[in-house]
């Protein structure tokens, strides 16, 4: 199945809409779509090539319309490598938003902070990224003319960052930063694994976006980066997904603000 079959189909469905920012919503994070005005939704699986999330907590809704004033495309809901889709799948929805005409990406998800300078509930923008998946969407058969070796320093928009940071601030909001390393999970890091990945400078762990950021970064999108920190590792410190849903919902709340003051304010990142 074919990007542009799949792009077809929810070109199709959108009545006319064309959004120019691709919003990725992680664990606990869907009630940001809800912010979405004059709404088209479409089920994820009504698109001929496209997986269902078995996560609860993953709806797999896209849903188009205004945000701030400005056409995007939300989706809230992403699949996993985890879940045992290929890294082609898991960044489908990243090349038919480009297919769309989308030239800026937000990606967010839930993630363990690694660091004793984040608490649960904070937002870290993501400065750059460890890929420990062991895979790539640049990997096996690609389109014709399509780049392999793509560039990736620089790859989480310096402006933007900058921007969400200023948005950040004058909402009264500290965001944090860091580098965010992404591993296929599902299981949570051992206490050994999390010492590795401090040492290799990591200051957040999810199982997500790694790849969606290459394939973003191989269509030519701008990106920007948000880690909702649902739990911090720590000596005696247990993982739960109901803790990661639950912490995640909250951070919601201020992630939803500082998108809609950044979208506000994207000009001028350029
Ligand atoms: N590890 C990996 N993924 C996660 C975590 C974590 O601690 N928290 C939320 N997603």
């Amino acid at each position: 199945m074919t990007v542009e079959r799949t792009a077809a189909a929810l070109r199709a469905r959108l009545e006319g809409r064309r959004p120019e920012l691709l919003l990725t919503l992680g664990s606990g994070l869907g009630s940001v779509a809800d912010a979405v005005e004059d709404a088209v939704v479409v089920d994820v699986l009504d698109l001929p090539g496209t997986a269902a999330s078995t996560v609860p907590g993953h709806t797999a809704r896209l849903v188009c319309g205004q945000l701030a004033g400005r056409e995007v495309l939300v989706q809230a809901g992403r699949i996993h490598l985890y879940e045992g889709h290929d890294a082609h799948d898991v960044t489908r929805l990243v090349r038919v938003a480009a297919q769309l005409g989308v030239s800026t990406f937000v990606v967010t998800n839930a993630a363990g902070g690694l660091t004793d300078r984040f608490t649960p509930g904070d937002l870290m923008v993501i400065d750059d990224h460890l890929n420990m998946t062991g895979t790539s969407p640049l990997a096996g058969l690609l389109r014709g003319g399509d780049p392999r070796f793509v560039d990736m320093a620089g790859a989480y928009d310096a402006r933007l960052r900058d921007l969400a940071h200023e948005v950040a601030g004058d909402l009264g909001l500290e965001l944090q930063r860091g580098v965010y390393a992404g591993l296929v999970g599902p299981a949570y890091e051992t206490p050994a694994e999390v010492a590795m990945l401090r040492t290799l400078g990591a200051h957040a762990v999810g199982m997500s976006t790694v790849n969606e950021v290459i394939a973003a970064r191989d269509e030519g999108l701008r990106v920007l980066g948000f880690s909702s920190v649902t739990n911090v590792h720590g000596e005696g410190v247990a993982t739960t997904h109901a803790e990661v849903v639950e912490v995640g919902a909250r951070a919601a709340q201020d992630l939803r603000r500082v998108l809609l003051g950044l979208l506000e304010r994207l000009d001028e990142a350029g």
